[in-house]
């Protein structure tokens, strides 16, 4: 069922470079593969084992959430044009495109996080379960637990590992064991507990990139969000710690709504179910993600992914 589009393989990006420079090269992985299974966890195990994403595709899944007509502006510069995305219930929703095309500030209107910019403005619709984002009563605070984030660069606060993930806890005025039970809960959801379940209460900025970002993963899945969304949130990560937060989104689908922007496509292949292109603030094509890859509807889609510009 391994359906990696071939025009991918063709043309690898700064990622399958990166990861097939440090484990010797696409053959040396193949030929290790064939010799030995490696042990359970090593860092060959994870380039072994191969995610594939596309078995989670549910081309009936509900409408999380329904963009319609988004346009946004910083002041006078508008950076979104009439934006329309369906995001689809339990499924990764990949979003491509080159550098300041709209990918990050898209997200951040999911849960109004660009409200925060002086002088910018949103038009526009995204109507989750029913109610519209914008809407004048909707709850920001709840907005924001229900919509959570990932960032590029893991932020997590300089507090204790347990601390960063109950701080969306005890902020809800909650405490003791139902703290300590929702912590352990996200830390094995985040894929971390077995890191560093002896050091709960050691600082957070002890732990290597990958499990600072796993750490931010936690803390955002602790707040029982409906929706995640991660701006390229490997992208400063090596390639092992990158496969890692692959593996996590690749288990994280069953139960979250995610969306997540990658510049690096083979990422997007590895991880989504779906794929908006966008290009100039736009939304150019979105459709299941192996469908924008093999048969991309628009030729501006069909000369990015051919690594034609960008
Ligand atoms: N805070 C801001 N103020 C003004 N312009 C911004 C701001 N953030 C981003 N932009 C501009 O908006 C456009 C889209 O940026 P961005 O959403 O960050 O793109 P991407 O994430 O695709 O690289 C770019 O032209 C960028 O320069
Ligand atoms: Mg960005």
């Amino acid at each position: 069922m391994a359906m990696e589009p071939s025009r991918l393989n063709q043309n690898p990006g700064q990622q399958g470079q990166a990861v097939q420079t440090a484990m010797g090269g696409q053959n040396a992985i193949n030929e290790a593969a064939v010799q030995q299974q490696p042990p359970a966890g090593s860092p060959t195990d994870l380039v072994h084992r191969k995610v594939d994403a596309h078995q989670f595709l549910d081309t009936n899944a509900d409408l999380k959430i329904n963009v319609e007509h988004l346009n946004f502006f910083y002041g006078a510069k508008q950076a979104l044009y009439d934006v329309a995305i369906p995001i689809r219930e339990r499924q990764v929703t990949a979003l491509i495109g080159p550098s300041g095309c709209g990918k990050s500030t898209f997200l951040r209107t999911l849960n109004r996080m660009n409200d925060l910019i002086p002088g910018s403005r949103t038009e526009g619709r995204a109507v989750m379960d029913g109610q519209n984002i914008y809407d004048k009563n909707q709850d920001v605070v709840l907005l924001r637990q229900r919509v959570g984030m990932v960032f590029q660069r893991p932020n997590p606060f300089p507090k204790s590992i347990f601390e960063n993930v109950a701080y969306g806890l005890h902020v809800q005025g909650k405490s003791g064991k139902q703290v300590k039970d929702t912590v352990e809960e996200s830390l094995h959801d985040a894929a971390l507990w077995d890191e560093v379940k002896d050091r709960l209460n050691s600082s957070a900025l002890g732990l290597s990139g990958g499990q600072q970002q796993r750490l931010c993963i936690a803390r955002a899945l602790a707040v029982k969000p409906d929706v995640l969304l991660m701006d390229e949130p490997a992208s400063a990560l090596d390639p092992i710690a990158t496969l890692k937060i692959e593996e996590l989104i690749n288990e994280l689908v069953k139960d979250y709504t995610i969306v997540i922007v990658t510049h690096n496509m083979q990422q997007a292949s590895r991880v989504s179910q779906y794929t908006g292109f966008f290009l100039s603030g736009k939304l150019i094509e979105i459709g299941p993600t192996v469908d924008l890859f093999e048969h991309p509807k628009r030729k501006e889609t069909e000369d990015y992914i051919s690594g034609r510009f960008g």
